[in-house]
């Protein structure tokens, strides 16, 4: 039977319960984010952790733009920018790189298993000190619940959509591949202590949307995939 692949179905694609939903992010999608990042404030001297790195792709990219990042996940993928064996979820923190922040690190960035991107968001959002940056499918925009549980708690900064389509396939990084799946990275920075030149967020707050140009081309790096 042929696989019905239009964009409604793609969008909705179910993952089993227990599945990692272990989908690589192609350095590209990560610079773009970075690029947008090191625009609006330095990032250059601020940590990073990663918290579902898988084999570290997103890591590696990170790597490029900020002074530290570290990264973890609930499965041993057995790379080298994996720092820890943890689950985001669970309340204790895990001992990350050697002279990590006690406590959190200035921005937590990851592209989250889809079914546990809200609990992700809020966690996230818990814990690091300066932002939070979500890689998500565009349709996580939509929702009653998801608003009232979380946009309408804490209003995203920007809204960053691709112009281009994020091909990600389960369990490989494929430079060759298609998607129907729309992505865009949802920005959240944390609010600050008056005086600090930063306005707070407030719950009234509407994000800015952004388009991220094509950039994938400019973007990509030799070596960003593996040998075919
Ligand atoms: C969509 S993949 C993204 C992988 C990586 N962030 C990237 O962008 O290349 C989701 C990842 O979340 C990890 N994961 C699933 N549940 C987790 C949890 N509770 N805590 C930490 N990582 C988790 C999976 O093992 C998988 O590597």
């Amino acid at each position: 039977m042929a696989q019905n692949t239009s964009p409604a179905v793609m969008a909705q694609r179910i993952e089993p319960h227990d599945s990692l939903d272990y989908f690589p992010t192609p350095p590209w999608a990560v610079r773009a984010l970075c690029e947008h990042l090191d625009t609006w404030g330095s990032i250059g001297a601020a940590s990073c952790w990663e918290p579902a790195c898988g084999s570290g792709d997103m890591v590696r990219a990170l790597k490029g733009y900020f002074g530290e990042v570290a990264g973890s996940d609930v499965h041993d993928y057995g790379g080298p920018d994996q720092d820890e064996v943890a689950d985001f979820l669970f309340p204790a923190l895990p001992a990350l790189a050697d002279g990590w922040p006690a406590g959190a690190p200035d921005w937590i960035i990851t592209n989250p298993p889809f079914r546990l991107a809200e609990a992700f968001a809020l966690r996230a959002l818990d814990l690091a000190g300066e932002g939070v940056a979500l890689l998500v499918r565009t349709s996580f925009l939509e929702g009653v619940g998801r608003h009232e549980r979380l946009f309408a708690r804490f209003p995203p900064e920007w809204i960053l959509q691709f112009t281009e389509r994020v091909p990600m396939v389960k369990g490989r990084l494929d430079g060759g591949a298609s998607t129907a799946t729309a992505y865009c990275w949802i920005v959240w920075v944390q609010p600050c202590p008056s005086g600090s030149g930063r306005a707070p967020r407030h719950p009234t707050h509407f994000p800015a949307f952004r388009w991220l140009p094509p950039c994938r081309r400019r973007l990509e790096r030799p070596g960003d995939y593996p040998e075919a």
